[in-house]
């Protein structure tokens, strides 16, 4: 691989992570009652994503759609399978019960990316109707769920109203 091209890896890696940094420095400004300042970190947010985008279009990891869901199966499934495993087994170890939650919902909510996606591959495989349903994601957990949000969430237990329609 060329330079530029780990370059531009690792620049989408670095842009991606303060995109989610700065909306998170929004939100603790918001609460502190600070909302210009919270304005200014999420239009730094937005550009740090138009920079993301840029970098991963140019390194050529936008493919087509098809490929696209294999290679976000291939991710999730690392992840639940063994990289969340692995992290789950040392903040345990280092009695870090805060990380074992969040990798734990991690992990579980991954699989259910990776089972949806899964049947996404399987009916363009087979040429078959992709069905139109809405998604609902869980705020505490991330959990990821087809048609409705569930009375409770399966993952981590919070209340229905927790659950925001995607879109
Ligand atoms: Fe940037
Ligand atoms: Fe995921
Ligand atoms: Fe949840």
């Amino acid at each position: 691989m060329s330079e530029t091209k780990k370059n531009l890896k690792n620049a989408f890696a670095g842009e991606s992570q303060a995109n989610r940094r700065y909306l998170a420095f929004a939100k603790k400004a918001e609460e502190e009652g600070y909302s210009q300042i919270a304005k200014l970190f999420k239009a730094a947010a937005d550009a740090e994503t138009v920079h993301a985008l840029n970098h991963l279009r140019i390194v050529g990891e936008v493919n087509s759609t098809a490929d696209n869901v294999k290679t976000a199966i291939s991710g999730e499934t690392h992840e639940f399978k063994s990289m969340y495993p692995e992290f789950i087994d040392i903040a345990n170890q280092e009695g870090n019960k805060q990380a074992v939650w969040s990798f734990n919902v991690a992990s579980k909510v991954e699989k259910i990316h990776a089972n949806l996606l899964s049947k996404i591959n399987t009916a363009l495989e087979t040429q078959q109707k992709i069905e139109n349903v809405d998604y609902f994601v869980c705020k505490i957990c991330g959990n990821t769920v087809e048609g409705s949000a569930p009375d409770k969430c399966p993952i981590c237990g919070a209340s229905k109203e927790q659950f925001f329609k995607s879109n």
